[in-house]
This record gives C-alpha cells, sequence and structure tokens, in this order.
C-alpha cells in the first residue's frame, strides 16, 4: 500500500490512523534515510495511543519508552552495533510485548518477528513530500 505525504503533519495522521488498527503484540519497522520521517510517524502513532509529548529521538538513546494506553518501546537503532548491545537493554523480551517502533531496523531484520509491518519513508523530488510504503498484515486495513 503506497501512500504520499505532503507535509509532517499528514505523515503523522497516516501514522495515527494505521494505529487504530493495531493492538499489541506488534512491532513495525521504519526504514528511510536520515530526516525521512520515521520519528514524526512515530509520534503520530503514539499519539493514538495517549501519548501526547515527548517523542524525538536522541542522538544517542537506543530505546525510549512511553507509557500511554499501551507499552509502547521506539528504537532508534543507527548506533547500535550489534544484538548484545540491544539484549543489554531487553530487546529479545520486549519484543514480544507491547508496541515496538524500530527506526533503523536495517541490520537486525532477520531477527524479528515473521509478522511485522515494515513502513518505508523515501523522499520524492518535491520539497517536503514523501513516499510511504506499508507492507504487512495492516496494509490490507487502510
Ligand atoms: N511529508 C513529510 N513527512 C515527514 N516529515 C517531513 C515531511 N516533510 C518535511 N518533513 C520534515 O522532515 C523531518 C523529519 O524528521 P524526523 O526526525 O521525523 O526524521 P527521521 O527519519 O526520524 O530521521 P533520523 O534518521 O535522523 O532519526 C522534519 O524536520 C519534518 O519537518
Ligand atoms: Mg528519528
Amino acid at each position: 500500500m503506497k501512500f504520499i505525504s505532503h507535509s509532517v503533519e499528514e505523515t503523522e495522521e497516516l501514522a495515527f490512523k494505521i494505529a487504530k488498527n493495531i493492538t499489541p503484540p506488534q512491532v513495525i519497522c521504519l526504514i528511510g534515510n536520515l530526516g525521512a520521517g520515521k520519528t514524526a510517524f512515530t509520534r503520530g502513532f503514539a499519539r493514538y495511543f495517549g501519548v501526547n509529548k515527548g517523542v524525538a529521538s536522541p542522538t544517542f538513546t537506543i530505546l525510549m519508552k512511553y507509557s500511554g494506553d499501551v507499552e509502547i518501546n521506539h528504537y532508534d537503532l543507527y548506533r547500535a552495533e550489534d544484538y548484545d548491545e540491544l539484549c543489554d537493554i531487553g530487546f529479545e523480551d520486549q519484543i514480544d510485548e507491547g508496541i515496538s517502533l524500530i527506526e533503523w531496523p536495517d541490520k537486525f531484520l532477520t531477527l524479528l518477528p515473521e509478522d511485522k509491518i515494515i513502513i518505508r519513508i523515501n523522499y520524492t523530488e518535491n520539497e517536503g513530500e514523501r513516499e510511504i510504503t506499508v507492507e504487512g498484515m495492516v496494509a490490507d486495513l487502510l
């Protein structure tokens, strides 16, 4: 399923709509270049579950936990080197619980559950525009 977003707000709104169709446990991979909008997507998504502030991706923090209506684990694996490092922060156990949104999952895709949702966010030639592709079960519901 493919969408075009024309603004950060539209990306957040799409994420909010997707969130309506999701119940824990669920892993959501966010794939896209620097500044594509992975954190913006996470912000809109988390808002559906009542998280209204604090969604960011600080440079050296691998895991941010938000307490909303469900447990939301937001990972930024840009600087994560290996699986041991992830296990140190409880990745292995947390992945089966709550909702995990994972920025930069690329190196770890094979370690993630089969039924994960993959969101790809790509720049287009137009400023402020993104192409967002949704793969996985939820794509049929949108
Ligand atoms: N259509 C759009 N959707 C999302 N973000 C957009 C869009 N157009 C412009 N932007 C801008 O792109 C930036 C996206 O930043 P964001 O932090 O969400 O990216 P990211 O993919 O998480 O980057 P990083 O890999 O550095 O964590 C913001 O500055 C936002 O305003
Ligand atoms: Mg980010």
